[in-house]
């Protein structure tokens, strides 16, 4: 079965075409990262924009490259939320419009299944139930998935996601946009012992997350070193001074000593010894070695997918979208009008 599966949630748009939830027949990514890096974050404005630009031209690439055309298409998935409303309403109004005109089923995606679900194209026999912790520029969240359309929702940020606070650190250390690869690379020489920021448990026996805290710990900081940041630019990698790696190394490793924290303590708690780490912030190189050092002393088996597929991309969208076919979670041509895009959505209640 292939479904053709579409991802416009916030920055990337991507179109992609996968066989049986697992095997990626074609797939592509729009990034809009050099549109949005001098104003240091994502404009939603911009976003939609762009998004409506490079739609359409991009699923004629991945019809082109999988060499198929509609008639080789079982279903459209598309993310319905949670994101950026404008840039949601351009997939789902491409989705709906497709799957009206060309008859086919449509299914609607929650964007963090769409994460949870990006394991399966590596792991295709991946089995349940497993602790999936879901860490991007939106999203801190725990749940255990007791099946492909059973989750339950260990707990999540309070504040800003983890890839937030990389972005809002790298920001205040002109570092550019995204912040997380940045900073990530930076820490490589850096001492994360060198600033001893504050790691947020809140309460220990609970799920929940708070970055916002560790991100002021670092503003207070750096307003302290008047000299820190010699002037208000933005330099190349190679200028970054031995003090801003320190810091960023140091932040680094308070988020991620918070999140490998609640990660093993929710395998354990659920005692469940599969943990799959999904979102932006995965492809973090010390959080990867942190929470394999502490999964194999507490007997838990990590995965996580290829970096291309960490961020936002339609290939998990589509890989979604068969699962939920299969379980008969589709709208057929009747109801099809009736979907909406939402800013906000829960998953696992
Ligand atoms: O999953 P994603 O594409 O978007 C959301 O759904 O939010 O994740 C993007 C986030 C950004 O905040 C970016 O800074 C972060 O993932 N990120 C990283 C790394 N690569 C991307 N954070 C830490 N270390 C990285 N290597
Ligand atoms: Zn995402």
């Amino acid at each position: 079965m292939n479904i053709l599966g579409i991802e416009s949630s916030c920055d990337e748009t991507s179109v992609s075409i996968v066989q049986d939830g697992v095997k990626i027949i074609a797939h592509k990514i729009a990034s809009q990262i050099s549109f949005h890096r001098k104003f240091g974050g994502v404009v939603p404005e911009i976003a939609s924009r762009r998004h409506i630009e490079s739609i359409i031209p991009l699923m004629n690439e991945v019809f082109h490259e999988a060499q198929m055309d509609f008639s080789n298409i079982d279903g459209i998935a598309v993310t319905v939320g949670p994101g950026l409303i404008g840039s949601l309403l351009i997939g789902v109004s491409v989705a709906k419009t497709l799957a009206y005109v060309k008859k086919k089923a449509l299914m609607p995606i929650h964007h963090i299944e769409g994460h949870i679900k990006a394991i399966f194209l590596d792991y295709p026999a991946l089995d349940f139930p497993f602790i999936a912790f879901v860490v991007s520029g939106g999203h801190t969240s725990l749940f255990t998935v007791y099946s492909h359309t059973n989750y339950e929702f260990l707990g999540g940020t309070r504040d800003d996601a983890a890839g937030e606070a990389f972005d809002k650190v790298a920001k205040i250390l002109h570092l550019g946009y995204p912040g997380g690869p940045v900073i990530d690379q930076l820490s490589e020489s850096g001492n994360p012992a060198a600033v001893r920021f504050p790691r947020v448990y809140l309460e220990k026996d609970r799920f929940d997350f708070s970055f916002s805290g560790l991100k002021t710990a670092v503003f207070n900081h750096v307003r302290s070193q008047a000299n820190l940041l010699g002037g208000y630019r933005i330099c190349r990698i190679s200028e970054v001074s031995s003090e801003i790696r320190d810091i960023a190394a140091s932040f680094q490793e308070a988020v991620v000593d918070t999140l490998v924290f609640k990660g093993i303590k929710a395998c354990l708690h659920k005692k469940v010894r599969r943990l799959i780490l999904v979102g932006g912030v995965a492809c973090n190189s010390r959080l990867r070695d942190k929470i394999e050092m502490e999964a194999q002393k507490n007997d838990v088996r990590v995965f996580y997918p290829p970096p291309l597929l960490c961020t936002d991309n339609g290939a998990m969208i589509a890989a979604a979208g068969y699962f939920q076919k299969v379980a008969g979670n589709f709208l057929k041509a009747e109801d099809i009008f009736s979907l909406n895009a939402f800013s906000n959505l829960p998953l696992g209640g």
